[in-house]
């Protein structure tokens, strides 16, 4: 990862600390040299180059940012890079295969789950870890998994929609799936 700093002199430029850093992202082994300030979000967006992580508050409050860390919900810019290191961390960049939408790209897509889609990427993640612990969850579970996210086009009915389409096609539920739109 390239870090650039403000020019105060050769010895303020010495004295940035440098952390090095092992993860995986999206299946991918990296490695980065990082400040121990630095955010998670800017290592994911700036340093790997995955812009699909949107910051919308930078403050935790809008879960723009979520993405897995070792499989859990994690808002990105309430955690430091250092922090990520010896784990696996996945983006909305790794839900689709190289030929096929993930079933949750899929169903925001069938049921109108967004509208500006600023919010869609932290949306998406934070129903993946819902549908990973709990395949069949109920429109309050998912109402609930989602809480920390907030969409400003106010499209929440269509989102949860679109959450339960994808849960019906992952368990193979494909009337379940045509009769929720
Ligand atoms: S950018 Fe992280 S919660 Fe809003
Ligand atoms: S679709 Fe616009 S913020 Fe959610």
């Amino acid at each position: 990862m390239t870090m650039v700093y403000e020019d105060r002199g050769d010895e303020a430029t010495a004295q940035v600390p440098v952390r090095r850093i092992k993860f995986t992202i999206n299946g991918h082994k990296k490695v980065a040299e990082v400040e121990p300030r630095l955010l998670l979000s800017h290592l994911i967006r700036q340093g790997a180059g995955l812009t699909g992580t949107h910051m919308g508050c930078d403050t935790t409050n809008c879960g723009a940012c979520t993405v897995l860390v070792d499989g859990q919900a994690v808002k990105s810019c309430t955690m430091l890079a250092v922090q990520a290191d010896g784990h696996e961390i996945q983006t909305v960049e790794g839900l689709a295969s190289a030929s096929e939408l993930h079933p949750l790209q899929e169903g925001f897509r069938e049921e109108h789950g967004l509208q500006c889609g600023f919010c869609t990427p932290g949306m998406m993640m934070a129903a993946k870890a819902l549908l990973d612990s709990n395949p069949d969850p109920t429109e309050e579970e998912v109402r609930w998994a989602l809480s920390g996210n907030l969409c400003r086009c106010t499209g929440y009915q269509n989102i949860v929609k679109s959450v339960l389409w994808a849960a019906a096609k992952l368990r193979g539920d494909s009337q379940g799936a045509e009769s929720s739109s």
